[in-house]
């Protein structure tokens, strides 16, 4: 059995048919008997597997928590081969389940790369590292990241960023056919926006994406992030027999992951080389004008490996999240005018009478139907539509026990699409979420994920999020491209649009 084998199993293998576990009665609610793990509904093994394998269902998983839910309830389970995985798909369980977390929760979902991490000899970042090393990071890189004054120490860089996205936007339009403003896979744009936003946030220098001629080396990273999470899918579903037959996925992950951490580990030795001479000079001089997360990790003598690590993985987690979620605003906005129309007049009326009272940022942070649009698209269109998590204790959730090390997968795609949570679940309302209708569960829709293993870059993508679309819908109308039909996510590790998003760009 090859390593890349293993690494699929040692994501399952934990998961194998438990014994059958005693319930402590006084930790139900309900007089009941709580049931087991061979208890709960789902998919004979063929018919699951041929749903993945023969009917597209890899780049469908979303679709397929909402299915599973439909056919079995709120908590089912698949296997594949001894190997097993509980759903689940009700916002009170999936809050139940987060709540009963331990100190260092396991989320397990990315275990291949953590096996190439091992495989290769480098260091895993705050993603994949686990236990103790994953507390330590948490606790260096929470203060430099989630804290909001932190976050908002970022928003000078970004600024610039965001100023040459719009120049770029504008040189892009009319490329191909199709009316003159018309610009052309937007979320080829926005890829390059995150990772130049996310780059400079890392490395306070710019790597040049949003340039008219892009660096190879950039774009080398970019298709490799795409692709890592095309090989992510593939190896983490295939069984081991399959491995040793095609064998291509697992060399693609690596060969990708190698990739990125070159890209990332040359631009941490130049910031390790400037580093080193300002702190022949007096150190703490320039800190406000280079304020970049790379240089506070040398200040805190993290290993120049853990560094590149740590970067590399927050660069990857940095491209497809923020450039997915402005695509799908952008793709709603164009297609609901009222919408975009209401959200314009809010932030110009907002700029205009704040400009020097409080820096943009601030303000644009406490624009409520900026942030209503952020949080319906992220409910329609969640960028990491499924999460999972590994108890590293029997826990109870609904009406059973689930034991110790059973991978959970939480179905956040299911929840944040329920009728019963949302009224017309599959259309773009963002006004739900200023107090026109019943509050949701308050797990119903959780893009960020929740607790001690939450999403770290949260504020900063909130940040991007809402500057991005202020400073677009400031210099644009954007519109539809006429006739385009409708389109659909599909998952791609994280949820991405099916087709190319095409939008046209009009001067205001
Ligand atoms: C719209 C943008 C984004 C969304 C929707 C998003 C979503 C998520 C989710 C759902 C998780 C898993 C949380 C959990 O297991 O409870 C996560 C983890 C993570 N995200 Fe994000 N993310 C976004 C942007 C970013 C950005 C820009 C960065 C880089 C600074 C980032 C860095 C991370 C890291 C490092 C983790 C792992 C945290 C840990 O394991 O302790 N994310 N994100």
């Amino acid at each position: 059995m090859t390593q890349a084998v293993k690494l699929a199993s040692r994501v399952f293998h934990r998961v194998r048919f438990p014994p059958q576990l005693d319930a402590s009665p006084g930790s139900r609610d309900s007089g009941s008997v709580p049931q087991s793990l061979s208890d709960i509904p789902g998919p004979s093994m063929p018919s699951f597997l041929t749903e993945l394998f023969c009917k597209g269902g890899l780049s469908r998983l979303h679709e397929l928590q909402v299915q599973g839910s439909a056919r079995y309830g709120p908590i089912w389970s698949a296997s594949f081969g001894t190997l097993r995985t509980v759903y689940v798909a009700h916002p009170a369980f999936v809050e139940q389940l987060l709540r009963q977390e331990g100190p260092c929760p396991e989320r397990c979902g990315f275990s291949s790369w953590a096996e190439h991490r091992r495989r290769s000899q480098r260091a895993c970042g705050l993603l994949t590292a686990e236990g103790g090393e994953w507390q330590r990071l948490r606790s260096l890189l929470g203060p430099l990241l989630l804290r909001p004054q932190a976050a908002s120490g970022y928003a000078g860089t970004l600024y610039d960023v965001v100023h040459d996205l719009v120049q770029r936007l504008r040189r892009q339009r009319g490329r191909g056919t199709g009316p003159p403003a018309l610009v052309r896979d937007v979320a080829g744009e926005f890829y390059k926006f995150g990772l130049e936003g996310i780059g400079a946030v890392l490395l306070g220098s710019r790597l040049g994406c949003l340039e008219a001629e892009v660096p190879p080396d950039t774009v080398t990273f970019i298709h490799a992030v795409g692709s890592v999470f095309v090989s992510t899918l593939l190896t983490m579903a295939m069984p081991d027999w399959m491995h040793r037959l095609v064998p291509g996925p697992w060399a693609r992950l690596c060969r990708d992951w190698d990739k990125m951490f070159d890209f990332a580990q040359q631009h941490v030795e130049l910031r390790e080389g400037e580093v080193a001479v300002r702190n022949q000079g007096r150190p703490e001089e320039n800190m406000s004008s280079r304020h970049h997360l790379t240089y506070f990790l040398f200040r805190e003598k993290l290993p120049i490996q853990s560094i590149v690590g740590n970067v590399t993985e927050l660069l990857l987690a940095g491209v497809d999240t923020v450039s997915n979620t402005l695509s799908w605003a952008l793709y709603e906005l164009s297609r609901h005018p009222e919408v975009q129309s209401a959200l314009h007049s809010e932030i110009t009326a907002a700029l205009a009478c704040a400009s020097c009272t409080h820096p943009h940022a601030t303000v644009l942070s406490q624009l409520p139907l900026l942030k209503a649009v952020i949080k319906e698209v992220l409910r329609l269109y969640p960028v990491v539509p499924g999460n999972s998590r590994v108890p590293d204790k029997d826990i109870h959730v609904g009406d059973y026990i689930i034991p110790q090390n059973t991978l959970v997968s939480l179905c956040h795609y299911a929840t944040s699409r329920d009728p019963a949570q949302f009224p017309e679940p599959n259309s773009f309302h963002p006004t739900r979420w200023l107090g026109e209708s019943p509050a949701p569960h308050p797990f119903a829709s959780l893009p960020f994920g929740f607790g001690k293993r939450s999403c770290m870059g949260r504020r900063l993508a909130e940040l991007e999020l809402q500057m991005a679309l202020a400073q677009i819908l400031t210099h644009f109308e954007v519109l539809p491209e006429p006739g385009a039909p409708p389109i659909r996510p599909m998952t791609r590790t994280v949820l991405v649009p099916e087709r190319s998003i095409n939008l046209q760009f009009i001067d205001r």
